[in-house]
Order: structure tokens, then C-alpha cells, then sequence
């Protein structure tokens, strides 16, 4: 190589992700006081983030049985996928055969394969993306090399959906453009549409030609498996074509172990194998095929019925646990009433990043600068002293 500098070395800094770096300061603060609710993980009344019964209980069952870790094929554990149909879509979807499925590496894998599969589809898509949305979403549709014109989606200040302006964006689409949108508990935010808006959204998508992919992260932590999943089933219904990106990481706590699955509907069977050819194509060159091992224990837990009901009543606990965080923060002043009425751990506080920064300082809250916050992210203690401080911060 001589004097030449080497190829890595030529490689510039890049920005920290600002929650990264949250975490590493909340780490870092020794206050016995501290309260983190910058993380997006579930946290049980001790501060745990603990593994759910029916999942050790599935894993000492696989442990027993089985019997290979030869290659499982591009489309992973196709009886998770069979298992996990109705969940998503209810038992009279699940039926329908032009719903295809792949499973993923988490979340972020289906995310992945659902725009690379717009991609290779129609290479000049346009995403429309509605503001603020979870971190990672632009990256992804960046990545796989689309286009995306944002649209305001919620007004932190009026701690409400700007639903005229997503109509408005979905009006000024063009057939074959694409929406992504949030199956429920929106990341960042907790504002979820109404049945009314849905409704509206719905036949707005399907008159004009829209492709929806629909990002479903947290179903059963809002009000439950069949509310949260409504309004994408009414979607489904309504469109020849859509595409949905599933995670089972937070509603099994299975974070780590990356639990995912792609479905996407087309208009007939024949058309579905296509593009199921391709989402296997685009899948090979990423991860070749998926990880085992936490699909196949959500495919225990959901193949045996005492452990499917172990799960939904753990399920009950964790959205229990939030729902209630939420009434009591609520409870606290008319100015927090909003979040009672928002879903799954997130909501957002009308603070400035200055006001954010202050509360990590003089209370060692940690939030990201957006004001987001996890709602379980603190103990059942802690609800006074952070309303206290959230409201001092926004007098301030
Ligand atoms: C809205 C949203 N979609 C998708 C994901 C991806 O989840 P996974 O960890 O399964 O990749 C997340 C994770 O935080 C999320 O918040």
C-alpha cells in the first residue's frame, strides 16, 4: 500500500444518534433519583424490563425438542408467519390467499424488504412520510434508494394530528406513490387516528392509487390485538395492494432476538408469487435467510394454547401497566390530559430540546430533545416528581 493512506482511513465522522447518546449520559448519571424515559423498552414496576413467562417457558420447550439448526429456507419459519396471519389480520383476512408472508430480522428487516420491494417495482416511487415519525423510518426508505416527501402529521404544541394535512398530502399523491403509515401507538408521538380518520384515510388510499405500508410495532400494547390492528384491517380490506411490516419484539419482549415478519397483499395470487420471488431475491442479498430462534418461540407460544393464553395475559399486564401510567400522569394537570388518550409507551411533551436539556440537568430526566418520552420508562413512584418537573420545564 505504500505511502498510501488506506480506504477506511478515508471515512469521516459521523453524527451520533442524539438517543444514543442519551442512553450512554442516563447511563452515566449516578443520581439514585434518575429517571429514564428516553429508551423505548417496556419497563415492569421494579425498573426491569423482564422476559416474559410464556417465553422462557417456550424456549425450555425448544431447548427439549429441537433437533436440527440446519438452514430453514429464504422465508424462515413459515408456521410462525401461518401463526401470526390472523393475529395481524383477524380470522377472516387470514384466510385470504393473496396475502403473502416472509419472516424478518425484527421490525427494521420488514421495513427494509418492503421499500427495496417498492424499489425494484417502481423505481421512482415517492414515500410520503408523515412528521415526526420513529427515527429510523427516513434511513430505511433513504436506503433503499426512494424519495420522500414529508407532510406535518402531529402538532406538538397543539398536541394534536394535523389530519387536514395528511389528507392534503394524500390528495397531492400519485397513483403508484406510497404512504407509510403507523398501525397504532405511534413512535413518537401516541397519536393514533380514530376510527373516523382511518375511514377517511382509507378511501382517500384506495381512490387514488396509493401503496400503503403499514408499520405495526406494538400491537396489543394500545387497547388490544384486535383494536390496534382495526384500522390496517380496514385498510387490507379496502386495497388490492399493501404491503405491512410486523415486529414481535415488543408485544413477546423479545427485543434482542429480532423477530419480524413481511406481509404484503396483491391483487391476485399469481402476481403475489412475483413479487414473493423478489422480496426472496432482495432477502438473500441482505441476510440470505432470517434468525431462528425468536420466531420459533413466538411460534411455541402461539402453537400451544395454554402459553398463547399465558402470553395475552402478559400482554394484558404491559398494556395495563401503560394504560394506567397514563391516566395518572394525566390526572396531574389539564395541560398533561392529552397523553390519557394517546397509545402504547410514547407520547410527546410540548418542551423545547433547551427545556429537555434542563430537565436532565436539575432532575436527571432523561428524554429525547424532541420530548418524547416512554411512559413506562419510569416507576410507579416517580409519576409526581415528573409531572412536577415536566410542568415547572413548561412554565419555564
Ligand atoms: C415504529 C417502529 N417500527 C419498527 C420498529 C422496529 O422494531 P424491531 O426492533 O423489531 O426492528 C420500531 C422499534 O423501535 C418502531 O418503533
Amino acid at each position: 500500500m505504500g505511502n498510501e493512506q488506506g480506504l477506511l482511513s478515508q471515512l469521516q465522522p459521523i453524527e451520533t444518534d442524539s438517543l444514543l447518546r442519551l442512553i450512554a449520559m442516563a447511563m452515566a448519571d449516578e443520581r439514585p433519583d434518575k429517571i429514564d424515559v428516553g429508551v423505548g423498552v417496556y419497563r415492569s414496576s421494579n425498573g426491569a424490563t423482564p422476559i416474559l413467562s410464556a417465553v422462557k417457558k417456550a424456549e425450555a420447550l425448544l431447548h427439549e425438542r429441537q433437533e436440527t439448526k440446519s438452514y430453514l429456507g429464504m422465508k424462515g419459519d413459515t408456521r410462525y408467519a401461518e401463526l401470526l396471519k390472523p393475529i395481524v389480520f383477524g380470522d377472516e383476512l387470514a384466510g385470504d390467499e393473496r396475502i403473502f408472508s416472509l419472516q424478518t430480522p425484527g421490525g427494521c428487516g420488514a421495513l427494509t424488504l418492503a421499500f427495496k420491494l417498492v424499489k425494484a417495482a417502481r423505481p421512482d416511487a415517492r414515500v410520503l412520510v408523515g412528521t415526526p415519525t420513529w427515527a429510523n423510518h427516513e434511513p430505511i426508505i433513504k436506503g433503499a434508494g426512494l424519495k420522500i416527501v414529508r407532510y406535518p402529521y402531529y402538532l406538538k404544541d397543539e398536541r394534536r394530528i394535523d389530519f387536514d394535512a395528511m389528507m392534503e398530502a394524500m390528495d397531492a399523491a400519485e397513483p403508484g406513490d406510497v404512504a407509510l403509515l403507523h398501525g397504532c401507538c405511534h413512535n413518537p408521538t401516541g397519536a393514533d387516528l380514530d376510527a373516523g380518520q382511518w375511514a377517511k384515510l382509507r378511501a382517500k388510499i384506495a381512490d387514488k392509487g396509493i401503496l400503503a405500508v403499514v408499520d405495526i410495532a406494538y400491537q396489543g400494547l394500545g387497547d388490544g390485538i384486535d383494536e390496534d390492528a382495526a384500522g390496517l384491517r380496514g385498510l387490507v380490506s379496502a386495497c388490492d395492494e399493501i404491503i405491512v411490516a410486523q415486529s414481535c419484539d415488543k408485544n413477546f419482549g423479545v427485543y434482542r432476538d429480532r423477530v419480524g415478519c413481511l406481509f404484503f397483499k396483491t391483487a391476485d395470487e399469481s402476481q403475489g408469487k412475483i413479487a414473493m420471488d423478489h422480496v426472496m431475491q432482495i432477502a438473500r442479498e441482505m441476510w440470505s435467510m432470517p434468525p431462528d430462534h425468536g420466531a420459533a418461540v413466538v411460534r411455541t407460544v402461539l402453537d400451544d394454547e395454554k402459553l398463547r393464553a399465558e402470553w395475552l395475559d402478559e400482554l394484558e399486564i404491559m398494556r395495563g401497566r401503560i394504560n394506567d401510567l397514563r391516566k395518572r400522569i394525566a390526572a396531574k394537570d389539564p395541560r398533561l390530559a392529552y397523553i390519557a388518550e394517546q397509545k402504547g409507551m410514547f407520547s410527546m411533551l410540548p418542551l423545547t430540546p433547551a427545556q429537555v436539556d434542563g430537565l436532565r440537568e436539575k432532575y436527571a430526566i432523561y428524554m429525547a430533545d424532541s420530548g418524547r418520552f416512554n411512559v413506562v420508562g419510569m416507576g410507579d413512584h416517580d409519576v409526581d416528581r415528573f409531572a412536577a418537573a415536566v410542568l415547572e420545564a413548561m412554565d419555564g
